[in-house]
């Protein structure tokens, strides 16, 4: 099977993305938001970084009218019941996500495969809310889509061999790096992301280190561009505490999965990073205060 016309589901932060990318790369796309003002604000998105590529020389002014002729927006499910997949990047939400592949799942024509690009769901439970869970997948973009080039293909139990080549395929022709990691909880980067920030956040807390030292000790022993607390930061500490606190209802006895209190005392004080103005640092707007 080949895969051409591309449905994506929710045009956030991560759905824009993933449209932008896949009509780059020459499909038609069909992006569904439940309300029309959310596919303005998420069009809105996709103009501005296809103006940026434009700027750039990356794409010429004929070619992004072309890029922006493939993508159709919708409010209704049912357009995308002609879709080979379905890319769904709606809201973390578990409940959210089931009933909008359990409706999907009975709109769309029964070849085509769905992909979910949720961060800490287990895939196969997705699956199942779909009706076809041979023909379901995880497919994990990372933020931002246009200039990351990994995508983790994610296979839970029940996904076939028939599901899977095709999407490995369409992610090398959107010009993404597919990995293939199995349903567990943080698939690749994040499992060996966040236990790592957690420990971060615990040798603070333990006054170990200062939070500069442990950021400059990583950044200079290890070549990492950023710290990483100064990158707990960047990606939210609510965005954080979700991911450790849903790991560790379902992994109770997992140490490396407990969250720590002093990221949950940060939380409840609104110190949730950047995006709050203050979390470990402090911000104005992007840079560090
Ligand atoms: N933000 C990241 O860095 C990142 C990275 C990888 C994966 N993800 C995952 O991607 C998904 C989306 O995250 P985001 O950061 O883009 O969120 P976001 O809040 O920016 O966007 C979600 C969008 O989904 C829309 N939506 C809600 N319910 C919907 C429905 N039933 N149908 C269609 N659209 C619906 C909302 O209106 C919103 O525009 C989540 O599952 C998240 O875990 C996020």
């Amino acid at each position: 099977m080949r895969i051409q016309t591309v449905g994506v589901a929710g045009c956030g932060l991560m759905g824009s993305g993933i449209a932008q990318v896949t009509a780059m790369a020459g499909h038609p796309v069909v992006v569904r938001e439940p309300e029309a003002r959310f596919l303005e604000s998420g069009f809105a998105r996709i103009e501005g970084s296809l103006a940026k590529f434009a700027e750039k020389g990356k794409i010429t002014p004929e070619q992004k009218g072309e890029i922006r002729g493939r993508l159709k927006g919708t409010t209704s499910i049912a357009d995308l019941a002609g879709c080979d997949l379905v890319i769904e990047a709606i809201v973390e939400d578990l409940d959210q996500k089931k009933a909008f592949f359990r409706e999907l799942g009975g709109k769309a024509k029964p070849q085509a495969i769905f992909a979910s690009n949720t961060s800490s769901f287990p895939i196969g439970e997705l699956g199942e809310a779909s009706g076809r869970p041979d023909r379901f997948l995880g497919l994990h973009f990372f933020n931002p889509v246009p200039l990351m080039k990994l995508v983790e293909v994610v296979r839970a139990a029940k996904t076939s061999e028939e599901a899977l080549a095709p999407v490995r395929s369409f992610a090398e022709g959107i010009g993404k790096t597919p990995v293939l990691a199995k349903d567990t909880p943080g698939f690749i980067v994040n499992r060996l992301l966040v236990p790592y920030l957690v420990e971060a956040i615990r040798m603070v807390e333990r006054g170990e280190a200062s939070r500069e030292d442990i950021d400059a000790a990583m950044k200079l022993g290890c070549g990492y561009p950023m710290g990483p607390i100064e990158l707990l930061d960047y990606v939210g500490l609510d965005t954080t505490l979700a991911i450790v606190e849903g790991w560790h209802r379902r992994f109770p006895g997992e140490k490396l999965f407990e969250p720590p209190a002093l990221l949950r005392d940060l939380v409840k004080r609104g110190q949730t990073g950047r995006k709050s103005g203050r979390g470990f640092y402090e911000w104005e707007g992007d840079r560090r205060k």
